[in-house]
């Protein structure tokens, strides 16, 4: 069997293929595909160049792939037609099984960001290919929890609930669903426990013990404030209409499906505070 990771040379698609070396899947089964390949060096599996702008670079990546974790590129706005590359490549390739890495309830999320998923979702289910959707909620990681500390936590996601988890829990969710025999074709709604902002706020309090206080800033306020924090605007946009969401719900999922893949609870949201604020 044959694996192709895309992305392998981001921390995503780099948990994911430790986390599929650490469930036993021997080391040149595996293939590590991205632009910067030096990024992926150490990983101690096969690596090979695969540009999402050059159908050629994937085809040949994905030749004698029996399954391809695909990671959603990380250029929003030209992602849909990378994606297509991908897909189109997959295809050609005969792969098995495309497990994409798509957005928490793509199928009723209004979010800005989840518009390139929908399509790409929809790419993949014309495309014939065999797949599984990994519609991953918030990674912990987007949280500046030593800002926090320093400065208070800000945004605009008033009290709905967020299903954050470690990114390295979606990752191996990601190896879990590539080598489970679940059935294709279906889509799994990935995230932890989930908390609101005020929890996690009193979450960051514990842990560092200095006393954290969450400000609802409303979406306005908060994409201005993150421009002022020194983000560009549209990607300050982004980010707020993702608040915006998370009050109503967008961005929250149950635990059943992240825990299910891994065989293990999720992390605790105190561990990757702990570990962030080392
Ligand atoms: N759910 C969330 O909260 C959340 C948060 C952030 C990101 N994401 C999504 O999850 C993905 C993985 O997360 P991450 O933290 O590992 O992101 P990241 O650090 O931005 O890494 C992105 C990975 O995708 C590769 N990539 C991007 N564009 C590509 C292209 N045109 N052709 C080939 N490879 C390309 C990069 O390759 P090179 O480095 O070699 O160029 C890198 O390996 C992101 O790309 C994004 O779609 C989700």
């Amino acid at each position: 069997m044959t694996i192709v990771v895309t992305g392998a040379t981001g921390p995503f698609g780099r948990h994911a293929v430790e986390a599929l070396l650490g469930r036993g899947v021997p080391a040149d089964q595996i293939v590590a595909t991205g632009r910067n390949l030096d990024k992926a060096a150490d990983l101690g599996v096969r690596v090979q160049q695969a540009d999402y702008g050059d159908p050629e670079q994937l085809r040949a990546a994905f030749t004698g792939a029996d399954k391809v974790l695909f990671v959603s590129g990380s250029e929003p706005g030209v992602r849909v037609p990378q994606h297509r590359n991908v897909i189109e490549a997959a295809k050609a390739a005969g792969v098995g099984l495309l497990a994409y890495t798509s957005i928490v309830n793509a199928d009723t999320s209004d979010l800005i960001l989840a518009g390139e998923h929908q399509q790409t979702e929809q790419l993949i289910k014309d495309s014939g290919v065999p797949y599984v959707f990994l519609r991953n909620s918030w990674y912990l990681e987007n949280y500046d929890f030593r800002s926090a500390v320093e400065h208070g936590l800000f945004g605009a996601a008033g009290d709905g609930r967020i299903s954050g988890a470690a990114r390295a829990d979606f990752a191996e969710a990601a190896a879990g669903a590539l080598l489970a025999d679940n059935g294709t074709n279906r889509a799994y709604e990935l995230g932890g426990p989930g908390f609101t902002m005020a929890e996690l706020a009193a979450q960051i309090s514990q842990v560092s013990g200095r006393e954290v206080t969450y400000t609802d800033l409303g979406p306005e306020k908060y994409a201005e404030f993150l421009v002022g924090v020194g983000l560009p605007e549209q990607g300050a946009a982004v980010l707020a209409d993702a608040d915006r969401g998370a009050a109503k719900g967008e961005l929250e999922a149950g635990p059943a499906d992240l825990e299910k893949l891994m065989g293990r609870p999720a992390t605790p949201v105190s561990d990757v505070i702990r570990a962030a604020l080392a």
